[in-house]
């Protein structure tokens, strides 16, 4: 059996709807997903929720619900947020799940039993609202905290803790020798700067039943219950568990009751994660695994954060993209394009209004809705919907495209290939302009001349509809439905020039973006 091509995303706190963030994070997993079925490999895809901690615990009780019926009705949103985004995760991930629950108890007795962890009390800072503790380190030059940690109170406790600190030296050897095990290099060098200059300290890793009972209880202690940091992380293994992953059930010792899979997942080949998760998953995550004797994930893809005109998104100031409402009022496609068009994989990012339109009005319904539609109006009422004989005048720029994506898709360079491929719808659209075939059609003498253009225009809209694919589905999807044929676009290979054979009808042409007046 071979090993799928893993991908995952963060698991999101289910403290509220979901937003555009949450939106462009899966759509990024999503697409690199995709990308790589189109490449033939076998992919599992996973996102889902994190449930337990404090953040939803105090969630539920502002709305007077208890905590699990507080997430059930969530979840159910969130489900559906991932249809509504047409996501292609093969699994969903609660932490609430006994899969999941029992896994990470079945960790931590190992953990426990080899030594990891220790007993300790605690006599110092604590922000609920980042779920945190703080020394006096981290207090700000005129002595207060951040704000982002909210309310901070002095607190004494007994806790568990996990030996991070003779940690430190293989970690930055790793990373050193691994230069794209954390993408892009300025967040490598970010967690490398923060390794060699700080001593790492132990990580806490429980919560006492008396503070916080909605976690996962820890296994050898009735009194606490597990650090949500803790549970959450785990989900890329207890998933793999659960699909029957021999590496990681061989390492956790762990069976689950029933098993319905087999698959091979770990190690993920891609965590993909905002940039305020960074040193969760660069730093404690791979000591958690190395501890349990799992190897480490391939790669950690950090992404950047999106603001709105300007300003952090916030639900408190209303400053809110809310992606439904984009997607119903402009359509799924539309709203995939832009986000992934606009902001490259790491830095932060800008929503405005007005750049979302743009970029529909220009590239989408000028760009490719114009060049499909013409093409394919122009075969229909000069031919008959027929197409005409091979010709290769547009080959190698449709070549030039594939091969680029293909690369391109192989880096998770997704903005990239996006260019990549409207270098040829751009192409295409100055070729019809060049070649002017409503002339063409004019003139009798021309009709081989005319034959020539609607093919390599025709076989060009097929082709970019394999190279968008994991882009935009719904739009590849119908541009192959458009040129009459079957199934779906989803296979790079189909790139190849030449695809369309002569005689082939296609079917009736329709608008992929109608335009917009503003
Ligand atoms: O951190 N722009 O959950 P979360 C881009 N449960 N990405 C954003 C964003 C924005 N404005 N706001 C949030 C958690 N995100 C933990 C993760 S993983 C084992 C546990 C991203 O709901 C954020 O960077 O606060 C993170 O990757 C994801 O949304 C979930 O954030
Ligand atoms: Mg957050």
């Amino acid at each position: 059996m071979s090993k799928r091509f893993y991908i995952t995303t963060a698991i999101d706190y289910v403290n509220g709807q979901p937003h555009l963030g949450h939106a462009y994070e899966k759509i990024i997993a999503d697409v690199i997903a995709r990308a790589r079925r189109s490449l033939g490999q076998e992919v599992f895809f996973l996102t889902g929720l994190d449930e337990h901690g404090q953040k939803v615990q105090q969630a539920a009780q502002a709305e007077k619900k208890n905590p699990q019926e507080y997430c059930d009705a969530l979840a159910a949103d969130w489900q559906a947020f991932c249809k509504k985004l047409e996501l292609t995760n093969d699994d969903f991930v609660r932490t609430t799940q006994p899969r999941h629950k029992e896994f990470v108890q079945a960790i931590l007795s190992k953990l426990n039993d080899t030594g990891h962890f220790y007993k300790a009390t605690y006599t110092g800072f604590y922000s609920a609202k980042e779920e945190t503790f703080l020394t006096e380190k981290d207090r700000r030059p005129d002595g207060t905290f951040d704000p982002s940690y909210g309310e901070v109170v002095e607190l004494k406790e007994d806790n568990y803790y996990f030996k991070l600190g003779a940690q430190q030296q293989w970690l930055i050897d790793y990373i050193e020798a691994n230069p794209d095990f954390i993408t892009p290099t300025y967040r490598r060098n970010e967690v490398l700067g923060f390794l060699k200059n700080n001593t790492l300290e132990d990580l806490c890793i429980s919560r006492p039943l008396a503070r916080l009972n909605w976690g996962i209880p820890i296994p050898f202690d009735p009194n606490f219950v597990t650090y949500v940091w803790f549970d959450a992380l785990v989900n890329y293994i207890s998933i793999a568990a659960a699909h029957g992953d021999e590496t990681v059930l061989a390492a956790s010792g762990y069976q689950p009751s029933t098993l319905n899979s087999q698959l091979a997942l770990w190690p993920a080949d891609i965590h993909v994660i905002g940039k305020d998760i960074l040193k969760f998953h660069a730093v404690y995550w791979p000591i958690m695994l190395k501890a349990m004797g799992l190897p480490l994930p391939k790669q950690i893809l950090v992404h950047g954060w999106w603001q709105k005109d300007g300003a952090k998104i916030s639900k408190s100031t209303g400053n809110v993209v809310d992606p439904i409402a984009v997607i119903n009022e402009w359509g799924l496609d539309a709203f995939r394009f832009y986000v992934l068009r606009e902001l490259d994989i790491g830095p932060d990012g800008n929503w405005t209004d007005a750049g979302f339109r743009s970029r529909y009005q220009a590239e989408l319904a000028n760009g490719l809705g114009n060049l499909v539609n013409r093409s394919l109006s122009m075969l229909k009422r000069y031919r008959n919907g027929v197409v005409p004989a091979r010709s290769n005048e547009l080959a190698a720029d449709a070549a030039k495209a594939a091969d680029e994506t293909r690369a391109l898709f192989k880096q998770s360079q997704l903005q990239s290939a996006l260019q990549s491929i409207w270098g040829l719808v751009n192409r295409a659209n100055q070729y019809v302009d060049q070649t002017a075939p409503f002339k063409l059609a004019k003139d009798p003498a021309q009709a081989q001349r005319l034959d020539e253009v609607l093919y390599n225009l025709t076989e060009t809209c097929r082709v970019l509809a394999v190279l968008l694919w994991p882009f935009l589905p719904g739009t590849a999807t119908k541009i192959y439905a458009q040129l009459g044929l079957p199934g779906s676009p989803d296979k790079l290979d189909a790139a190849t020039w030449g695809g369309l054979q002569a005689g082939q009808v296609i079917g009736d042409p329709a608008p992929l973006f109608p335009r917009k007046d503003v």
